[in-house]
């Protein structure tokens, strides 16, 4: 039976939330920008949008920060969940404060939930693979799983069919050509993949890939430079594309999307697909136009994922996270 959280002790809530905050911090970011800040205090925790972070260039409407920041937000909730807590979500709870986008108050303790346990021991696992991946198609069943799941955090998730992927890529292909020739993209991703070390946030070189051949292209994160990684053996002709898309760039509907995205990613992960989050064709708005071809009428395309099963036996290489005491604010 579920306890009312007034009857449970004080310090075991702030430690619940403490640890979810904790646990939203392995959640993807564009550009590994990690765009959020966590407040805590007695049984609450509040997840504000840090726009300093939010891309200047590549994320001029701050779309890609909000998908962003709705991961974050899947992950806490995944976290407290797993730990037996059930609470209440209000998203963008203030009009007023449109950086606030989230408070989740705990509301009991109905014990753990066996389903956000396993997504939540997929939160450490998970990483952004860039590499090629191997010959196993991902099944049906699983990207019609995963669709439920998009669907169920109010978004939804379009595969992209074999005779399409020359669309997609060609949207990819396009975006990365516009970005390429924009000295002020140019000068943000260099910022971001030239980050030092102690700042915990940016890609870094060892989590990236050699530009190859690929049914889509994957992003050049560093032009002209030596990533660490090679982009693996195959030519990845069997990895699967989804498109996570909602019914319009609402902010409310962006942070859904990317509690979608989470829960994908995650669920995912636990079944050993290997996943990837593209985004150049939504970052630039002709390309993000030719996606939206490629979806059901009145669809509005939030991020590309391509997925498949890993080639090699070894984890990709973890990305940094900035240090706790930057995003995780304990008020009383
Ligand atoms: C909204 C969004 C857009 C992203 N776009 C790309 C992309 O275009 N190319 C890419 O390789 N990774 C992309 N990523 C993945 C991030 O770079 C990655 O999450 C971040 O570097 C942290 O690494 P991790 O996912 O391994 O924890 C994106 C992630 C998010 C949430």
């Amino acid at each position: 039976m579920s306890a009312p959280v007034n009857l449970l002790p004080h310090l075991e809530a702030r430690d619940a939330l403490e640890a979810a905050a904790r646990a939203s911090l392995r959640a993807p970011s564009v550009f590994n920008t990690q765009p959020w800040v966590w407040r805590i205090s007695g049984h609450v925790m509040e997840l504000s949008a840090d726009p300093t972070r939010r891309l200047a260039v590549t994320d001029a409407e701050g779309r890609l920060l909000l998908i962003s920041c709705g991961a974050a937000l899947h992950h806490a909730r995944v976290a407290l969940a797993a730990a037996g807590w059930s609470a209440d979500v209000e998203r963008l709870p203030d009009a007023r404060k449109p950086d606030l986008l989230a408070r989740i108050q705990l509301t009991g303790y109905p014990g753990p939930d066996p389903t956000a346990a396993t997504l939540a021991e997929a939160i450490i696992r998970r990483r952004t693979d860039r590499r090629a991946y191997g010959d196993r198609r991902v099944p049906p069943a699983a990207l019609a799983r995963l669709a439920e799941l998009a669907e169920a955090e109010g978004s939804q998730l379009h595969e992209v069919p074999d005779e399409r992927v020359p669309e997609l890529s060609v949207a990819v292909d396009e975006a990365a050509d516009v970005e390429y020739f924009s000295p002020a993209f140019r000068s943000e991703l260099t910022r971001w993949t030239h980050r030092p070390a102690w700042t915990g946030d940016g890609i870094p070189p060892s989590t990236v890939v050699r530009p190859a051949m690929r049914r889509v292209p994957s992003r050049n994160f560093l032009p002209g430079g030596t990533p660490g990684l090679t982009a693996g053996p195959g030519g990845d002709e069997a990895a699967s594309y989804v498109i996570l898309a909602g019914t319009d760039d609402h902010p409310l509907h962006l942070l859904r999307g990317g509690e979608a995205l989470s829960a994908v990613l995650l669920q995912a992960t636990a079944e050993g697909i290997a996943t990837a989050p593209i985004s150049e064709a939504v970052e630039v708005p002709w390309p993000r136009r030719l996606l939206r071809r490629l979806l059901a009428a009145d669809a509005d395309p939030y991020l590309i994922v391509r997925l498949g099963y890993p080639d090699s036996g070894e984890a990709p290489p973890p990305s940094p996270r900035r240090e706790t005491r930057e995003t995780i604010r304990i008020l009383s």
